[in-house]
C-alpha cells in the first residue's frame, strides 16, 4: 500500500461539521459590511514579489522570513499573497478605480505566511479584508471602527473583545520617533534594522526597554494629534469602549496615523482577532495617485475559534429541510425522478434522498441526523394510489395519502 499523503503543516481542512460556523459567520459579516455600502472585490492568490516588498517593507518579518515566494517557469518571482491590502490596492490602480472617486470594498480569501504554526497561527489562513480608498481626516477611520464593533455586536462577541488604539502619526512623525527609538536601544543594548520591530515583540527579555522607550506621541505633528482625538472622542460619543496602546505599532510598513487591533484573553497567545489602520501613502507609494485609505482584516480562523468558544449552545440554522425516504425497490427505481420533480415544484427545498441501495431504518436515521424537519415517504402502496407520507421528524406526526398539491400545501406552509 502506497502512504498516505497528508495537508502541509499549518494549512487545514475546514470539514462540512465545521463549515456551518464559518458560513454563519461569513454571511452576518457580509451583511453587516452591505449595510455601509462595502463592495466585493476578488483579486490574484499570487502576485509579483516585489508588490508585497514594496508596500509591507522590506524589513518587516512577513517580508524578511515568512513569504512563500518562487520563481515560475518564465523565472519571474512570485509570491502567495500574505495579505490582501497590497493585492487589493494594485487592482485599485490598474483598473483606475480611483480616479475621482472613493471605493468602499472588501474581500475574503486565503492568505499564506511560513510561520511557525500554533494554535490560532496558520500557514494558510482565511482573512476577511475591508478597505476604504479616497477618504481623508478621521471620519472613515470612525466609521470602518464602527464596522468592525457592529460586526462583533452582531456576533454576540462584543464582551469578548477590546478595541486597542493608537496613532503612528505622518512618515516625519515615524522617522522622528525612530531616530529616538535607535538611540534609546543602542543605549541599551539591542541594535535593530528596525526598531519598530522591538516595540512590537512580545519577547519578555524585551519588556523592559520596551516600557522605557520614547513615546510615539511625543513625535506627532498638531494634524496627527488632532486626528487622533477625533477618532478617540467619537468612539467615545459612539459608545465603542478602546484603549489607546502606545506600544501598538503593527508589523506592516505601510500605516499612517491610526492603527488598531481588536483583541481578546479567549484564544491564548493569538489574541489579535482584527486589525488595521489607515495608510495614506500606500496608492502613491505603488504609483497611484496620492490617495488617503484605511482598512482592516479578520483572522477568520480566530474569529470562529472565539465564536465557538462563546456560543457553544448557538444553534446553527439546518442544512435540510426534508429527506425522501424510500421504501422498497419500486419506489428506488423512480427515487431520483420524484426529487427532481419536487425540487423543480419547491424552488427553496432543501431536499436529500438516499442513492443506491439503503435500508429504510437507516434511511430514517439518516434523516433525523440530518436536522431535516420532513420526511417524505414513497413505497409501493403511495406509488400505486399516486400520493406521499410526510412524516413532521420534530413532532412526530404524520399524514397519509397525500396528493402531490397537498404535499406542496403542506411543505409550503
Ligand atoms: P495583519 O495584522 O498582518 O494585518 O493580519 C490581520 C489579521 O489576520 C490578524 O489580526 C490575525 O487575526 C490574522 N492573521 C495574521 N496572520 C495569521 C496567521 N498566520 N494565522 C492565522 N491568522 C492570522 C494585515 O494583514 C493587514 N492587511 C490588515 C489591513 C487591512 N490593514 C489595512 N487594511
Amino acid at each position: 500500500m502506497s502512504k498516505t499523503l497528508q495537508a502541509i503543516r499549518g494549512m487545514n481542512d475546514i470539514l462540512p461539521e465545521e463549515i456551518s460556523y464559518w458560513q454563519h459567520i461569513e454571511g452576518i459579516i457580509r451583511q453587516v459590511i452591505s449595510r455601509y455600502g462595502y463592495q466585493e472585490i476578488r483579486f490574484p492568490i499570487v502576485e509579483p514579489t516585489e508588490l508585497f516588498v514594496r508596500s509591507i517593507g522590506a524589513v518587516t518579518d512577513i517580508v524578511e522570513k515568512e513569504m512563500y515566494t518562487f520563481l515560475d517557469r518564465n523565472q519571474d518571482s512570485l509570491t502567495l499573497r500574505p495579505e490582501g491590502t497590497a493585492g487589493c490596492v494594485r487592482a485599485c490602480i490598474e483598473h483606475s478605480l480611483l480616479h475621482h472617486q472613493t471605493q468602499r470594498l472588501w474581500y475574503l480569501g486565503p492568505m499564506f505566511r511560513h510561520e511557525r504554526p500554533q494554535k490560532g497561527r496558520y500557514r494558510q489562513f482565511y482573512q476577511l479584508g475591508v478597505e476604504a480608498l479616497g477618504f481623508s481626516g478621521p471620519d472613515l477611520d470612525i466609521e470602518i471602527i464602527a464596522l468592525a464593533a457592529r460586526l462583533f455586536k452582531t456576533l454576540g462577541l462584543e464582551k469578548q473583545v477590546i478595541l486597542e488604539l493608537n496613532s503612528l502619526g505622518t512618515p516625519a512623525t515615524r522617522l522622528r520617533h525612530r531616530e529616538a527609538l535607535m538611540a534609546h536601544f543602542e543605549k541599551a543594548g539591542e541594535v535593530h534594522k528596525n526598531p519598530l520591530r522591538i516595540l512590537d515583540s512580545k519577547d519578555p527579555a524585551l519588556q523592559k526597554i520596551k516600557e522605557e522607550a520614547p513615546r510615539l506621541s511625543l513625535y506627532w505633528d498638531e494634524t496627527s494629534r488632532i486626528h487622533f482625538e477625533t477618532v478617540c472622542a467619537a468612539l467615545e460619543t459612539l459608545q465603542i469602549p478602546y484603549v489607546v496602546n502606545p506600544w501598538l505599532v503593527r508589523g506592516l510598513d505601510y500605516y499612517y496615523h491610526t492603527v488598531f487591533e481588536w483583541t481578546t484573553q479567549t484564544l491564548g497567545a493569538q489574541g489579535t482577532v482584527l486589525a488595521g489602520g489607515r495608510y495614506d501613502g500606500l496608492v502613491e507609494h505603488l504609483g497611484g495617485r496620492s490617495t488617503p485609505a484605511v482598512g482592516f482584516a479578520i483572522g477568520l480562523e480566530r474569529l470562529v475559534e472565539l465564536f465557538k468558544l462563546q456560543k457553544t449552545n448557538t444553534k446553527l440554522p439546518d442544512e435540510v429541510d426534508a429527506c425522501l425516504i424510500l421504501l422498497d425497490t419500486t419506489a428506488q427505481k423512480v427515487g431520483i425522478r420524484v426529487a427532481e420533480k419536487l425540487r423543480t415544484l419547491l424552488p427553496n427545498l432543501r431536499l436529500v434522498t438516499q442513492c443506491g441501495e439503503g435500508g429504510v431504518k437507516s434511511q430514517f436515521k439518516q434523516a433525523s441526523q440530518s436536522g431535516a424537519a420532513w420526511a417524505i415517504i414513497l413505497g409501493e402502496s403511495e406509488l400505486a394510489q399516486n400520493v406521499f407520507t410526510l412524516k413532521n421528524l420534530k413532532q412526530k406526526t404524520e399524514q397519509r395519502g397525500l396528493t402531490e398539491a397537498a404535499l406542496i400545501h403542506a411543505l409550503n406552509s
